[in-house]
């Protein structure tokens, strides 16, 4: 792994146990997160992003869900290899994450500054109870959260929405972790609130230098954060690219739709990326060939029979389309 890397994820296929037998959610995903920079991960709804997220942070439902190949290089380790116990030390510490549902994320019977203390308690063990509570308060601070020192005695659900989304934020940055993984951090969000965490998240990074891993369906915070981009489509890579070669040239026939899908700002809240004409196929009806096939514009023979593997098209820009290999 280049020096400049604090992830790389190689070849990974994560399956879930079925009815019908294990099913592949992704496959053979792989891309890398530059040290210090932002990674956006974007795609339709379905398309694995929350399970690769989950792969990294080994929290994959058990016992149903499991990486069945791969690697996922973490400086020098590969978590998927790590025992338990090293695991336990990387998560919520070197690499913490914002989950995509903060309220099944905080628990609803502590008080907001037991769930922040608990970090400190987890990672500090020697840290005395004042200099646990400072801190937590001072991150409550931190995350813009108003009267923090009664905040810390709240319970979550006597706090809005964005102020819960702050506390997970706080709790996933208490420990000042290199990599960041952000699960769709704001989409539940107004869009004030939303910009708020965005800048929030984006002085945090300048300040700490952690690379930052961010999902999300909305192509427009991409642009505004995002260093590089990796698109999605049915559990696999569609492209990867700077985020201005990304915008400025998009070479898969997907990333063409999804941009010209760009949602409105007035129904930005709800929308979901499903304005390309047709349906992801689901994980048990995946075609041989390409999984974009039967809602693509340039189809050709070829996208029915094989699989198109990763052409590169210029500076660390690659996608997955049988026409840049023709
Ligand atoms: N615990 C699970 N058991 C079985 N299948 C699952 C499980 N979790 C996810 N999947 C399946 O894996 C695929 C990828 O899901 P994932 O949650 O990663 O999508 P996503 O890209 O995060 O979507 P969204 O944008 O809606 O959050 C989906 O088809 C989903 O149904
Ligand atoms: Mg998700």
């Amino acid at each position: 792994m280049e020096d400049d890397t604090i992830l790389e994820i190689k070849n990974l296929a994560v399956s879930f146990a079925s009815e019908t037998g294990r099913i592949r959610a992704i496959d053979d995903v792989g891309f890398a997160v530059p040290k210090g920079k932002t990674l956006g991960l974007v795609g339709e709804s379905g398309c694995g992003k929350s399970v690769t997220a989950l792969s990294v942070m080994r929290l994959l439902p058990k016992p149903s869900g499991e990486i069945e190949q791969g690697e996922i290089l973490f400086n020098d380790d590969d978590i998927v290899k790590l025992p338990t116990d090293r695991m336990q030390k990387i998560r919520g510490n070197r690499i913490s994450m914002i989950f995509q549902e903060p309220m099944t994320a905080l628990n609803p019977v502590h008080r907001i500054g037991r769930q922040l203390e608990e970090v400190f308690c987890l990672h500090f063990p020697g840290m005395k109870l004042k200099e646990r509570r400072d801190r937590s308060i001072e991150m409550l601070m931190n995350v813009g959260i108003p009267d923090p020192v009664k905040r810390f005695r709240e319970y979550p659900h006597q706090i809005s929405g964005g102020m819960r989304q702050r506390v997970m934020i706080a709790i996933a940055l208490a420990c000042k972790p290199e990599l960041l993984i952000a699960d769709e951090p704001t989409t539940a969000l107004d869009v004030t609130v939303q910009a708020q965490i965005l800048a929030l998240i984006e002085k945090l990074q300048k300040d700490t230098g952690m690379s930052v891993m961010f999902i999300t369906h909305d192509l427009g915070v991409i642009a505004e954060i995002c260093d590089d981009v990796v698109v999605m489509y049915a559990g696999r890579v569609a492209e990867h690219a700077g985020v201005k070669s990304l915008f400025k040239n998009p070479r898969h026939p997907y990333t063409r739709g999804l941009l010209s899908s760009i949602p409105r700002l007035e129904n930005k809240r709800k929308s979901r990326l499903r304005i390309i004409k047709g349906m992801v196929p689901g994980l048990d009806e995946f075609p041989k060939g390409c999984r974009f096939q039967n809602r693509c514009s340039e189809v050709m023979e070829i996208c029915k029979i094989e699989q198109p593997g990763m052409t590169a098209v210029g500076n660390g820009h690659c996608a997955a389309c049988h026409h840049l290999s023709l």
